[in-house]
């Protein structure tokens, strides 16, 4: 057996003493006595009893050793500023947002909720929340106020902490205007709205409600908040996502379980070392920002590098310029942007000097064998793809134990990460399949290892009902994936197996986007799906019956309905929601018990066969998308 086979089984057959081995990664104020407490499944509560702190993991403990290393870095190309923070310095800041947080009222348990662009202080905020024990909820910059309104009303922040804008491409995107749509249209009202002025779109500010940072920063200049010791189960955070239903889930993470799987991560899937420097490309609003942007490499004692900016300007060379400066020895990415910079002069790749760089794990979507080859040839580093989700925390799936590059195998994200104990499950029976190469639902079988989520945020019969009971006859968590085994372990992931899509790395649930364009004026029915797209994955097509259809036989008529509609997503959820394109139809395909055949419309969208349509009610609809579709 090789060594990663005998350490993963030792994680699965021998589960509580791998754990604890692992669990002396990180410090505690109270060491745990128990290390997972299964007793009542699907619950898991790991390291229960013991208490720490993620924020003195990922900063004081590092100030005996490294006060004068850089911890973070943040670079932005839309605002060309580059600013470092040593350990010191880092723990300077978060000590005096956690007492401007708690001036602002914020206690243990409270929420705080993020809306914020990619900048240190945003950095601060996640930090200063875990040292006094508030629950932080980061919402992605790139949604707008109905996407923002629900999350408030579901994490009922105490504060809001935000930023005047962000910007993308040289463009600004003010941001209160949105937070303050968001707020009134939400039931919930925070008390305080904490915000940093970066000088780029001003904000109106509401007496009683709105704080400057800066001002409040400067009465806390010398704050001294020391780290508040909390339970291992102390949820750390929510972060929402995409599901069936278009009402988003607060996936809820522990505080201890957390901590150890991160730290665990750090050295048997990066093999990171204290003071190597980590290029995290995601956004602090994804999960993989929360793991590897900030939490995973400061725990580890590395530099992290927070990059605003897109990967191609100034130019194509940004990020490899990025590597060079700081001689980052990690980098983390997503297909989509590699596949963006491969369109790019090739020239960008060579100009710099890379030697510091060690590895470039991929996550988000499926890494296609020559996006994977193209970067592989040009950096001369392994490629490493690494799949997992929200709720995991961190990876599934990847090649772990620094594993020689050429056991990858291209289109397969590799083999099971230990604490994961991965099964392929038959959809229909329930029952698991064991021989190679059939194609299955991915699931988990409990409990899930230290980091994935404890519960759905106050909704624990969601989460038991969306996750562990939709594979028949049995309790085990479904990733709502499909994938296959080969013979040696590799898997290999399919898609999913609900109505959620990847547009470019970012997950999105079509019916979040359907009630939106249902809710136009003009449209009567709707149904968005996800088409496969060369450069982004995928990409949402939306059909839409209008209500009344008078007007629209001419395309400019059309054109000006679709684009409307795509206005309404763009104000309502963001423009990373946005269809790629609104076709206009008179019905929709369905079944006669009048279920939307979306499988038929993706795949006649995709020019693929739509397969079994024997249940259908009305072939002529089918026939008009694809006739619309091939246009
Ligand atoms: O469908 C899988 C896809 O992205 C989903 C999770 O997305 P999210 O919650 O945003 O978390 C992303 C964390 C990296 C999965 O259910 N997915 C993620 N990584 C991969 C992937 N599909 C194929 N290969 C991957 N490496």
């Amino acid at each position: 057996m090789s060594s990663y086979a005998a350490f993963y089984r030792q994680s699965i057959d021998e589960r509580d003493a791998f754990w604890a081995e692992q669990a002396r990664r990180i410090d505690w104020h109270t060491p745990p006595q128990t290390i997972c407490d299964y007793s009542n499944p699907p619950f898991a509560r790991w390291f229960a009893g013991g208490t720490t702190n993620l924020c003195h993991n990922a900063v004081d403990r590092h100030l005996a050793a490294r006060a004068q290393q850089n911890a973070l870095v943040a670079i932005s190309t839309e605002t060309d500023t580059e600013r470092a923070y040593t350990y010191a310095e880092l723990h300077a800041e978060v000590q005096r947002m956690a007492a401007v947080l708690q001036a602002l009222g914020v206690r243990q348990g409270d929420r705080v909720l993020l809306y914020m662009p990619m900048i240190a202080e945003a950095a601060f905020a996640m930090l200063a929340c875990a040292r006094i024990g508030a629950i932080h909820s980061v919402v992605f910059g790139g949604f707008a106020s109905g996407s923002l309104a629900s999350r408030i009303e579901d994490a009922e922040p105490l504060v809001v902490v935000s930023a005047d804008a962000g910007s993308r491409g040289g463009k600004v995107v003010p941001y209160k205007p949105l937070l303050d749509e968001a707020i009134e249209l939400s039931r919930h009202k925070p008390a305080a709205v904490l915000m940093v002025d970066r000088g780029l779109a001003g904000a109106a500010m509401r007496a009683g409600r709105d704080h400057d940072w800066a001002a409040l920063r400067a009465q806390h200049l010398d704050a001294q908040v020391p780290c508040t010791w909390v339970d291992a189960t102390h949820p750390s955070y929510t972060l929402y996502t995409s599901g069936t239903t278009g009402r988003p889930k607060g996936v809820q993470r522990d505080t201890g379980g957390y901590a150890v799987a991160l730290a665990a991560s750090m050295r048997h899937i990066f093999q990171a070392d204290p003071g190597d420097t980590y290029l995290c490309t995601s956004d602090i609003g994804w999960v993989v920002g929360h793991s590897y942007i900030i939490y995973g490499p400061l725990i580890a004692g590395m530099t992290t590098i927070m990059y605003e900016g897109l990967p191609i300007r100034p130019d194509a060379g940004i990020w490899w310029s990025i590597v060079e400066k700081y001689r980052v020895t990690h980098m983390f990415s997503a297909p989509t942007a590699v596949r963006v910079l491969k369109k790019q002069d090739p020239a960008y790749l060579s100009k710099y000097k890379l030697s510091s760089l060690k590895a470039l794990w991929l996550a988000g979507e499926p890494l296609d064998e020559p996006t994977a080859q193209w970067i592989g040839s040009a950096l001369g580093v392994p490629i490493i793809d690494n799949y997992w989700q929200t709720e995991t925390g961190w990876p599934i799936l990847t090649l772990c134990n620094g594993v020689e590059p050429q056991a990858a195998r291209l289109g397969s994200p590799g083999k099971a990460v230990f604490g994961y104990n991965v099964k392929l499950i038959d959809e229909a029976t329930g029952a698991e399949l064991t021989a190679p190469n059939q194609k299955g639902v991915v699931a988990i079988e409990g409990p899930l290892p230290p980091g994935c989520l404890q519960t759905v945020w106050r909704d624990d019969e969601r989460f038991v009902n969306t996750y562990w009971k939709s594979i028949p006859g049995r309790l085990i968590y479904s990733t709502f994936d499909w994938g296959i085994r080969d013979a040696d372990g590799y898997y290999f992931i399919l898609g999913r197996t609900d109505d959620v899509i990847n547009v470019a790395g970012h997950r999105l649930g079509t019916r979040e986007i359907e009630e939106c364009i249902a809710s136009h004026p003009n449209v009567a029915e709707v149904a968005v799906v996800g088409v496969a797209d060369a450069l982004k994955g995928q990409v949402a097509l939306a059909f839409a019956v209008p209500k009344n259809a008078a007007g629209l036989e001419a395309p400019e008529a059309r054109l000006r309905l679709e684009g409307e509609v795509m206005k309404l997503v763009d104000a309502r959820l963001g423009a990373v929601a946005r269809p790629a394109r609104v076709h206009f139809v008179s019905a929709l395909p369905k079944t006669r018990s009048g279920k939307v055949l979306r499988r038929a419309l993706q795949a006649v969208a995709e020019r693929r066969d739509p397969g079994d349509l024997t249940t259908m009610e009305d072939p002529a609809a089918l026939a008009q998308v694809k006739a619309l579709v091939t246009e």
